[in-house]
């Protein structure tokens, strides 16, 4: 059997975004944010978001459809379900992954928010990655960012997102023994794009690390 196709990971600039149309429910669901700057920012991802899985499908992006998962995943209803995406976003910048080789996963943060982490610790680390964490703050710091980002690029490959509660399990470098997680793995995403950030993608273990490229309108 051939391996299966790698994922690709698109990289958002909200603010270079045309807007494309969107369904009543995602405008009612923009007009809910307090600041209309959020509720722009929202509606960039979701036309970006929109363009590219029109762009994968060869359809319009205004005909494309959403489901939800149990946990609020959107998923591409059938006959277009064997495409699977996910979606993550920052103030800045968002990132879409796409694959056609089973579910995946992805996370996106400033690279300067693993400072907000510590004290948190015990909200998302298993008591083997506690004890496991370096004492310094700054190399604490990364650290927390590492797993944060990393569980819940599990979590969202999964689809429960936080449901599943992230301290449950413990992360051996790229994998976890967790049995609803075991058949994914993390990669880090590096491009020159994402220097500011750190993203983490997950995805079925013998999937390849994606192809990562910017958006373009
Ligand atoms: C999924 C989750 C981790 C996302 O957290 P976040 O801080 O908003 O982070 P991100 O920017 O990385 O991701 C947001 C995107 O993830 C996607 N998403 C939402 N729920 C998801 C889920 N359960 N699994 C995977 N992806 C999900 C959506 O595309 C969402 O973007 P959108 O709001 O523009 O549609 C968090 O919302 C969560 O844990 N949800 C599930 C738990 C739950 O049931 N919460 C109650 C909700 S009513």
């Amino acid at each position: 059997m051939p391996p299966p196709a790698p994922a690709t990971v698109v990289i958002i600039d909200p603010r270079q975004v045309e807007a494309a149309a969107l369904s009543p429910a995602e405008e009612q669901q923009a007009a809910r944010f307090h600041f209309e700057q959020d509720a722009r920012h929202w509606r960039a991802c979701r036309s970006a978001l929109r363009r590219i899985l029109g762009d994968a499908l060869a359809l319009d992006p205004a005909a494309i459809r959403f489901d939800l998962g149990e946990h609020g995943k959107p998923l591409l209803p059938p006959p277009h379900d064997l495409l699977r995406f996910n979606l993550s976003h920052c103030r800045d910048l968002a990132l879409v992954a796409l694959s056609s080789a089973g579910p995946v996963g992805i996370d996106l943060e400033p690279a300067d928010r693993g400072g907000s982490l510590l004290g948190c610790e015990s909200g998302f680390c298993h008591p083997a990655e506690l004890a496991a964490l370096p004492e310094r703050p700054e190399a604490r710091a990364a650290a927390l960012l590492e797993l944060w980002t990393s569980k819940e690029a599990l979590l969202k490959a999964l689809g429960t997102g936080m449901s599943l509660p992230p301290e449950s399990f413990s992360l051996a470098g790229d994998r976890t023994d967790h049995p609803r997680l075991r058949e994914f793995r993390v990669h880090r995403l590096d491009h020159p794009a994402l220097a500011r950030h750190v993203a983490r993608f997950a995805g079925p273990v013998a999937m390849a690390a994606p192809r990562v490229v910017s958006f373009s309108t």
